[in-house]
């Protein structure tokens, strides 16, 4: 420190002194020049009121000889050059020996009266001093008396050198004095503040000068932020809640306008049988997923109005704010007609995509006809965000397969967008996909996307591999990325989740209150072992493979009869199609086959409700089993698996999972079965009744931590930064294609 205090204080003092210096110096010169000129006429006239005495009378007689024993003693000043008299007419009376050849009576004429004027001679300078006599009687003449100058110059030199010393030297020393005290004064303050800062001690009881509490008040703030970072970086990584998100939004994409699009629309309203409006939450995993998002971020959600009242309750431009209880986000609805329905939801959707992409074995239906209905209905959708979208450039969230053609659709309108889309279902290998007839269109429009988001690396592996195999594109398989068109799409997994606590459980009584009012309420005995399945009454969940497990397991083991029930919530979905009637039509004839065969007169094995339940009830059964069956045949996550682990805060229950389920790459923990085996899995429902205490907790802990730390905020959380970090590369981009080429 002391080094730098004196090459940044001693250094620019001197150059500053140098400078002062060159430009001062001749004004000193000029200055003692007039001092010491003025002092030697001064000299000049006392030295003329003594020769007044005398020279008039020997210059009335023109006795040289005289004038020079006279001048001679004058001349005894050693710095008088010499005299020279003179006539007005120039001609010279008298002059002593010295007297240069340049001053002459002549030279010396134009000055007046009492004048000096000094002469350079190769000798030194000549002060001349001139004054004129007119004695009484006498003929005037005029006295010119010679000053040698040059001790002048060599006295300037001297004095000019001493002072240049003397001033060098005191300024060293005043800027070394300087340099020292600032030091001590820096030096002891650097240590009461880094003893106010390592002691944390920033307001009053700092020991610091209040010079120095402004800096302390800084270093406060930066301390606290850091800590702030850090602790939404151990959130980001350890507990994603909707304040990191927002977070995400607000200082990662900057705030941008975030528009949801899906089909199924998270709040319906219906008309009750009284004729009344009532809102109605849709069975859909991707609402469970999206809607505690939407509450965080804002933003306008576009979806299908599918519900009775849905025209009721919007305003002009079809939009109503939601939740009901609580508006913190816009819906936007868009209107579809019977045939759109048809062709688009029914058909291309879910007769199409949804088989095709499940492996469940119902054969995919392909027509032309739902293939124009389909995209005509996309382009409307495109029309509906276009329409919401207040900027060029909001990020747009699209949900699932129902909108193959929206990126495609969208980029065209909205080149500046951030574009996602979200699979929710699995995708299959490239074999299987193929069979679409129109894949290189839907393959070409989902590459417009700027993410496109998978449950698991094997769905984005499948993806890939489709791209490969029917269109070109440059695949990146390191990066997971897709060139197309000179647009760059990102493929990644972001496995799906719940909300961490689900706002349900606070409505639902706890465990032992659950279990003995669902009991109570579907004629269950307290001593009979509950097992539970939720879901829509969908071909891929697996509904009638898990009635023959338990029809199995009874038939093993005779004990069982009576000792459990299979509580399965179906909600009715689809139902206007062909597989999903039949689906039903089977699933209650073998429930009530097996229910005949086995149930007695206060026992039933199976308990089949056919209806849509609210969440609080989902969440009440989901306490009171004693185990949950999820054996999906194909799902891409499963939510129902995660709620009820996270319904299970007495760290009891036992979850059976099917490994083709996405959910089960997370939910180790949870016997995991082939749903096609149904031996397999009536020996999984033996072992989740006989799993001691102690196992069930230990399961139930590590997977609700798998649960917590992996919840539905991280899932969006990390699909928003990776889109702000996008956006970034792609302004970069933009600003550097601006620039003037080179
Ligand atoms: O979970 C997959 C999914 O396709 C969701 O995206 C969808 O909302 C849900 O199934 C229910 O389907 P639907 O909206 O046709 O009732």
């Amino acid at each position: 420190m002391f080094r730098s205090l004196v090459t940044r204080t001693v250094v620019p003092l001197l150059l500053a002194a140098g400078v002062v210096a060159y430009f001062g110096l001749p004004y000193i010169d000029r200055l003692l020049t007039e001092w010491f000129r003025a002092d030697v006429e001064l000299r000049a006239r006392l030295l003329m009121s003594t020769l007044e005495e005398s020279l008039p009378a020997l210059v009335a007689k023109g006795d040289q000889q005289g004038l020079r024993r006279y001048t001679a003693k004058v001349l005894a000043d050693q710095r008088v050059l010499g005299i020279l008299i003179c006539l007005p007419n120039g001609g010279t009376v008298f002059k002593t020996e010295l007297v240069p050849a340049l001053v002459s009576c002549q030279s010396t004429d134009e000055l007046a009266d009492g004048r000096s004027v000094v002469r350079h001679s190769p000798m030194g300078s000549v002060l001349v001093s001139v004054f004129d006599q007119k004695p009484a009687d006498q003929t005037p003449y005029r006295v010119a008396i010679l000053y040698d100058l040059s001790f002048v110059d060599s006295r300037q030199s001297t004095a000019r050198d001493y002072m240049l010393a003397f001033g060098g030297i005191a300024l060293v020393i005043l800027a070394l004095f300087l340099v020292l005290a600032a030091w001590l004064v820096v030096r002891r303050w650097a240590k009461i503040l880094i003893g106010d800062i390592t002691g944390r001690r920033f307001f009053d009881d700092a020991k610091s000068g209040p010079l120095s509490l402004p800096i302390l008040r800084q270093v406060r703030k930066v301390l606290s932020e850091m800590e702030a970072t850090q602790r939404l970086e151990i959130d980001y990584r350890e507990n994603w809640t909707p304040q990191a998100l927002q977070l995400v939004v607000r200082d990662q994409l900057h705030s941008p306008q975030m528009i949801v699009v899906s089909n199924r629309e998270p709040y319906a309203h219906e008309f009750n049988e009284q004729g009344a409006i009532e809102v109605r939450l849709p069975a859909s995993g991707m609402v469970t997923a999206l809607e505690p998002v939407m509450r965080a971020c804002s933003g306008t959600w576009i979806a299908h109005g599918s519900g009775s009242a849905d025209r009721e309750v919007v305003d002009r431009s079809d939009r109503v704010r939601v939740p009901p209880e609580d508006p913190s986000y816009m819906l936007r609805r868009v209107w579809l007609s019977e045939s759109e329905e048809q062709g688009f939801y029914y058909g291309l959707s879910n007769e199409g995509l949804w088989p095709l992409c499940h492996l469940a074995y119902v054969r995919p239906a392909f027509r032309g006809e739902d293939w124009v209905v389909y995209q005509s209905v996309n382009r409307k959708f495109a029309e509906a965000v276009a329409r919401e979208a207040q900027s060029d450039d909001p990020v747009i969230l699209i949900q699932d397969y129902h909108f193959v053609m929206l990126p495609g659709y969208l980029r065209k309108r909205r080149p500046n967008a951030t574009i996602v889309l979200f699979w929710h279902i699995p995708w299959p290998n490239a074999e299987t996909f193929g069979v679409c007839p129109w894949t290189r269109e839907m393959l070409t429009s989902l590459l417009m996307a700027d993410i496109l988001g998978f449950h698991t690396l094997y769905h984005c592996q499948n993806f890939l591999a489709t791209l490969d195999r029917f269109i070109e594109c440059q695949v990146d398989h390191e990066r997971m990325t897709v060139a197309l068109q000179g647009h760059v799409c990102h493929v990644g997994a972001y496995p799906i989740s719940i909300e961490w606590p689900p706002r349900w459980l606070t409505a639902v009584p706890d465990v032992p209150q659950s279990r003995a009012a669902v009991r109570e309420c579907f004629g269950i005995g307290a001593h009979v072992v509950l097992g539970l399945g939720v879901e829509r009454w969908d071909f891929t969940k697996g509904v009638i493979e898990r009635c023959l497990a338990l029809e199995l397991l009874l038939e093993q083991d005779p004990r069982l009869r009576g000792q459990l029930t299979l509580l399965q919530i179906a909600a009715p979905s689809r139902s206007k199609l062909p597989a999903y009637q039949a689906l039903q039509r089977t699933t209650l004839a073998e429930v009530e086959r097996i229910n005949a065969r086995f149930a007695t007169a206060d026992w039933k094995p199976i308990v089949l409700i056919g209806r849509h339940q609210p969440p609080e009830q989902v969440f009440e059964l989901y306490r009171a089993a004693d185990f949950c069956i999820v054996n999906s045949l194909h799902d891409g996550m499963n939510l129902v698996a995660k709620e009820f682990v996270a319904a299970r805060d007495d760290e009891d229950g036992v979850l059976i999972l099917s490994t083709f389920a996405g959910a089960a790459r997370e939910l180790v923990e949870a016997i995991l079965v082939n749903p096609f085996d149904v031996t397999e899995t009536a020996a999984a429902i033996r072992r989740a009744i006989d799993m001691p205490r102690e196992q069930r907790r230990q399961r139930m802990q590590l997977m609700r931590r798998t649960i917590k730390e992996n919840n539905v905020y991280r899932w969006a959380g990390r699909m928003l930064m990776d889109a702000a970090r996008i956006r970034q590369r792609q302004a970069l981009s933009r600003a550097e294609e601006a620039l003037p080429a080179a």
